[in-house]
């Protein structure tokens, strides 16, 4: 509906490809169901801005009044720029150099550890001060084995038979445990993991009478496929009612926070990508569909054998009835660069465009300058429909900006 054909033919002739196009409406419509996800005032949605982090898109998710998570100083800094108040960004990195945690904690910045180790050097860096501590309370989620975040076979979150280890830290350096935090994994379309999981990591928070928030994590997800059911987030928010209720009922604090951190929920479904079609050729038997969109521009199928659905739109307008079996690939010199293997498309022909649903998460984000090509354009649809350029295309001269020329 927010992605009509017209408009697409005309966002890519004036702005070129490869393209990311985001509905603003569509943005704004997911932070709401996210906010609205559970009752009362003891609820924060904390958006985790690893999945987007567009200056324009995180001003719109703080206009609708989120939270912010990060990862990195460089996550922090944009979100800054994007007006957030450090009291509404929760750093949870994985790993971090003491300068990086210096990052945060002169900024006043509530930041998770994640290892005993790290735990030591927060203690050393910011005794007396507060913090939280990542768990690993043994269940893990996710949609591919390298985005399961939490279980036995992940380096994320202090296993919970180390809590005594924790305490004897937190006591060492007469720091203040305000929070606790865990992060499953990402993409559950059924919410019963969730639901165990979070179950399995409030136990950890009788262990800490004193703690202010506990942060249940992300990980919703979205339908990819066209067939897949969207999670039934009603079912899940009942469900979750019952347990976080039980869980106040048993816990000192009655006003404790519960914090939550969706990144794809919040932006993968307001974003299109769009590219040319350069080529269609046979090869041994396999018709090719040659496109500008590389996995420098899109890594998600080649990094996790993702599905995102696609479409032709035909340039000539014919109906684009006759359907043909083809593979869409990009222009990456490897051939692992598949867009999209063995679909039923449109017969194509140069100068159509193709277009990627579900762009919104983990795309321009994770793109790259791989074979020295540009990283693309961005631009945002906004509530009266009109376009605008929210990120400009790379150019040979941002490329090259970081070269150190003219030595001798
Ligand atoms: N919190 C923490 C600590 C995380 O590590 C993540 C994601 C999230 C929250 C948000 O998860 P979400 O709600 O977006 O599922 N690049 C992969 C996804 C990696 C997710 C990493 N952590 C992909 O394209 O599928």
């Amino acid at each position: 509906m927010h992605f009509e054909r017209d408009l697409i033919i005309k966002l890519a002739e004036k702005y070129g490809t490869p393209l990311y196009v985001y509905s603003e409406a569509v943005l704004r419509e997911r932070c709401r169901e996210m906010k609205n996800l559970l009752p009362g005032e003891n609820v924060r949605i904390n958006y985790s801005a690893k999945a987007n982090t567009n200056l324009d898109l995180l001003k719109i998710i703080k206009d609708e009044g989120l939270d912010v998570d990060a990862m990195s100083p460089g996550e922090i800094y944009i979100e800054q720029l994007a007006g957030f108040e450090n009291d509404r960004i929760f750093f949870i990195p994985n790993n971090v150099s003491e300068e990086e945690m210096k990052f945060a904690i002169e900024r006043d910045i509530l930041t998770s550890v994640d290892s005993l180790s790290q735990l030591e050097m927060f203690g050393k860096i910011n005794p007396g001060g507060k913090v939280a501590v990542r768990f690993n309370p043994g269940i893990g989620a996710g949609h591919h084995e390298k985005v399961v975040t939490a279980g036995e076979k992940t380096k994320f979150g202090v296993q919970m038979d180390f809590i005594p280890q924790v305490k004897d830290i937190l006591k060492k350096y007469n720091l203040k445990l305000v929070g606790i935090n865990q992060h499953m994994g990402s993409l559950f379309l059924d919410w019963h993991i969730y639901i165990e999981g979070v179950k399995s990591f409030l136990t950890i928070a009788k262990e800490f009478p004193e703690l202010e928030f506990v942060d249940i994590g992300g990980g919703f997800g979205v339908p990819y496929k066209p067939d897949e059911e969207r999670l039934d987030l009603s079912r899940l928010a009942k469900e979750l009612e019952i347990v976080i209720d039980r869980f106040i009922e048993q816990h000192p604090n009655k006003d404790i926070i519960i914090k939550m951190e969706p990144g794809r929920y919040i932006v993968a479904e307001c974003g299109v990508l769009l590219g040319t079609v350069h080529s269609v050729k046979q090869n041994y038997g396999t018709t090719y569909i040659g496109t500008d969109i590389g996995f420098n521009v899109l890594v998600r199928p080649v990094m996790y054998d993702s599905y995102h659905e696609v479409a032709i739109i035909k340039k000539n307008n014919d109906d684009g009835t006759e359907e043909e079996l083809v593979t869409v690939v990009g222009n990456i010199c490897e051939s692992g660069d598949i867009l999209a293997k063995d679909r039923m498309l449109p017969k194509s022909e140069p100068g159509d465009i193709i277009t990627v649903f579900n762009a919104g998460a983990y795309s321009y984000c994770m793109s790259s300058n791989y074979n020295s090509r540009l990283r693309p354009a961005e631009v945002l649809i906004d509530l009266e429909g009109k376009d605008r350029l929210i990120r400009k295309r790379d150019t040979l001269e941002s490329l090259t900006q970081n070269f150190i020329l003219d030595q001798d």
